[in-house]
């Protein structure tokens, strides 16, 4: 265990990653199938994936439906979490106990890390070391997922953090993803609490995430104004009123329709 790794309770529940999953195979769909030179091998890793390995296996079946030969590694930094998953482990799926130092082959190069529940506890300083740490198992170009949801899954927020192509580059820190199912209604404030853990504390005036949220709730009100009441036609009305006005929100339909919001501000999502 290293000094970034610290415990934590493995609560985790069946389909509470599926709309990320369903975000990456949309989004993602050349990162998650390529095969090219080392990407032939490379791997998605699933770090802390809790007392039941379920959003592990959901994902294995969702990407393997865009790349049949996916080697997929779930890590769990508690032993016997990790010894009792290995009864879903095939030749293809594997469990292994570990932190962040991930404890993977010279063989297993990364195309996509999630590392999903992990940091809600803990201090926010810690963050850019576990990114940075992560960060150096992917190739060029690949994905780390970071990030928090509720308990079912109803709401989800995650950075998204991109290995720049050159070797040894920093991670770069490209957008935000929002999601929700409409259960609980919707407000853009519905994601404050569930925010990645570096960011929960930084809704404040004076910070880029402040005012994202506050040109989010105004877009929302005019939406509302304007007729668009029920919740996801309130929230595709405030995106796509967004995405005209700033330019750093994707205004893709498909997201728009399922309740993603993706936020790339030209600059990245400051630390
Ligand atoms: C709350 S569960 C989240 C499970 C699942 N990822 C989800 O989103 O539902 C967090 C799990 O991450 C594990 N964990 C915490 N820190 C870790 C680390 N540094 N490396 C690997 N696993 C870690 C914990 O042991 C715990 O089982």
């Amino acid at each position: 265990m290293s000094s970034l790794d610290t415990q934590t309770r493995g609560r985790t529940s069946r389909g509470r990653l599926r709309a990320l999953d369903a975000y990456l195979c949309h989004a993602e769909r050349e990162l998650l199938s390529r095969r090219d030179g080392p990407w032939a091998r490379a791997v998605f890793v699933d770090v802390g994936f809790g007392e039941h390995p379920w959003t592990t296996l959901e994902s294995a079946e969702a990407f393997r439906a865009l790349q049949p030969e996916l080697t997929v590694v779930g890590v769990e930094l508690d032993a016997e979490r990790a010894l009792a998953a290995r009864a879903h482990a095939d030749a293809k799926t594997h469990f292994r106990q570990g932190g962040f130092e991930l404890p993977l082959g010279d063989d297993e190069p990364v195309r996509l890390l999630r590392a999903m529940n992990l940091l809600r506890q803990g201090p926010p300083e810690r963050v850019p070391e576990v990114h940075r740490t992560l960060g150096r198992y992917l190739l060029p170009s690949g994905l780390l997922v970071e990030g928090s949801a509720d308990p079912t899954g109803a709401i989800l927020t995650a950075h998204l953090l991109r290995r720049a192509p050159e070797a040894d580059a920093p991670l770069v820190r490209e957008a935000l993803l929002f999601h929700t199912d409409f259960s609980h209604g919707f407000a853009p404030l519905l994601f404050r609490d569930w925010l990645p853990r570096d960011l929960r504390r930084r809704v404040r005036p004076g910070e880029p995430v402040h005012a994202f949220f506050a040109e989010w709730g105004a877009a929302w009100e005019a939406a509302r104004v304007s007729g668009h009441t029920a919740p996801p036609d309130a929230f595709h009305e405030a995106a796509s009123r967004l995405a005209a006005r700033t330019g750093d929100v994707e205004a893709d339909a498909w997201l728009l329709a399922r309740g993603y919001l993706v936020w790339r501000p030209r600059e990245g999502i400051s630390p």
